[in-house]
């Protein structure tokens, strides 16, 4: 039986809305339990995984990947019973550390503070191939790919079976937009949402995502801004500044009554169009009904064309049950005085304003304004002070 809150929105992917957390008042007797079972440290990529598969992000997921799942995801982007998957969730150990542990054991997961996160169940463990999965959920097997360079530096080894969460890591400073699939789809309901987006970023809000949340909001009850705060490349802007920047342009600049922010906990890969796919299935767990694919999505450097994961994402619409929101390179044109896309604007590409993000990122380190036409004024602001407090 499907609950009337995971009726709300879209149906979650797989079915049904995953939970895998332990209930505060049982917190202490599951710790009594698993006292004396053996340990292994998990670092904060681990963490978000963990709780997106305890909070239902990752629906239909139940645990870290076992090795048929592994390989179907990573060969044909489908888990074992063909439901599409992009991207694979597993759980890297050293092999010395992968033979101290007894398939069917329970296994609490540390956190480097040393506090208990986790439990998971072992069922499986397994070597697997790095370049493999470098390039084909990656597309290269290129080191300097961001993401790449994390599967290359993994343990060989993957522990595999279902998971119980103890404990989120804790992101106090974003407590008040820290809510579960469950919660996000109560809320939809409660504002009486019955179409929503979800845009996933990375960065700040400039102008041009502004404009493409707002050609989307034309067409549905709300927008979900749904910003990463897992772990990004070292020269990514924080999170903590970020988040003071979606605050003040939520603000100042978007219906209070059709936005709400709330903080997507998973780490960035960077793996642009297999990456969106994964996205998108978040976001549908979240409840949205619609979901925002730009250019680019979830790239870096010139690995992936342009439009690339538009491309791959549109060849599965219909499966995902998400419906997509494609949008054309976005920029302000000083000709029309106006946003656009090359489908909305005439004039060449001298008339349009475009910055790097390393652009942005130098200018923001030496104190300079981004233009207006990039960015609203009081989140240049947030990001100048940002830096300089670095
Ligand atoms: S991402 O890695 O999280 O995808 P980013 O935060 O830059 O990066 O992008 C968030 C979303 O906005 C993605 O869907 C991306 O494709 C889209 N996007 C970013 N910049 C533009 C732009 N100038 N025009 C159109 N879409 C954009």
């Amino acid at each position: 039986m499907i609950s009337t809150t995971e009726q709300i929105g879209s149906i979650p992917h797989g079915g049904k809305l995953i939970q895998r957390q332990v209930a505060k008042e049982e917190r202490d007797a599951y710790l009594q339990k698993i006292a004396n079972v053996k340990t292994v440290t998990v670092n904060t990529w681990h963490l978000s995984d963990l709780e997106l598969i305890a909070n239902g992000g990752f629906s239909p997921l139940t645990g870290f990947m076992g090795k048929t799942n592994y390989t179907r995801v990573v060969e044909e982007m489908r888990l074992e019973d063909g439901t599409i998957w992009s991207i694979p969730i597993t759980l890297d150990v050293e092999k010395a550390q992968a033979e101290a542990l007894e398939i069917g054991e329970q296994i609490a997961l540390i956190g480097e503070d040393d506090e208990v996160y986790g439990v998971l169940y072992l069922t499986e463990k397994y070597h697997y191939d790095k370049e493999k999965e470098a390039k084909l959920v990656y597309g290269t097997t290129d080191p300097s790919h961001p993401g790449v360079k994390k599967v290359y530096e993994k343990g060989d080894i993957y522990l595999a079976g279902p998971i119980h969460l103890l404990q989120k890591k804790a992101n106090n400073q974003f407590a008040n937009y820290q809510l579960d699939p469950r919660e996000t789809r109560k809320l939809f309901a409660a504002l009486g949402w019955k179409t929503i987006v979800g845009f996933q970023t990375r960065n700040p809000v400039h102008r041009a995502h502004e404009y493409i949340q707002k050609c989307a909001l034309e067409s549905v009850d709300g927008l979900l801004l749904n910003p990463l705060v897992g772990e990004t490349k070292s020269d990514d802007i924080s999170a903590d500044i970020r988040m003071k920047s979606y605050e003040v342009i939520l603000d100042k600049y978007y219906p209070k009554d059709r936005t709400r922010l709330v903080i997507y906990p998973a780490a960035m890969r960077y793996a642009g169009p297999r990456e969106a796919i994964l996205h998108a299935i978040v976001r549908k767990n979240y409840g949205c009904t619609h979901f925002i694919v730009g250019r680019d999505h979830a790239g870096v450097g010139d690995y992936y064309g342009t439009y690339e994961a538009q491309e791959l994402i549109s060849q599965y619409e219909a499966e995902l049950g998400i419906q997509i929101f494609a949008f054309e390179h976005a920029f302000y044109c000083t000709a029309c005085e106006n946003m656009g896309t090359e489908k909305t604007c005439p004039h060449d590409k001298s008339y349009h304003v475009h910055l790097s993000g390393t652009k942005v990122r130098e200018k923001l380190r030496n104190g300079e304004e981004l233009p207006k036409e990039f960015s609203r004024p009081e989140v240049a602001k947030v990001l100048r002070e940002g830096f300089r407090q670095r």
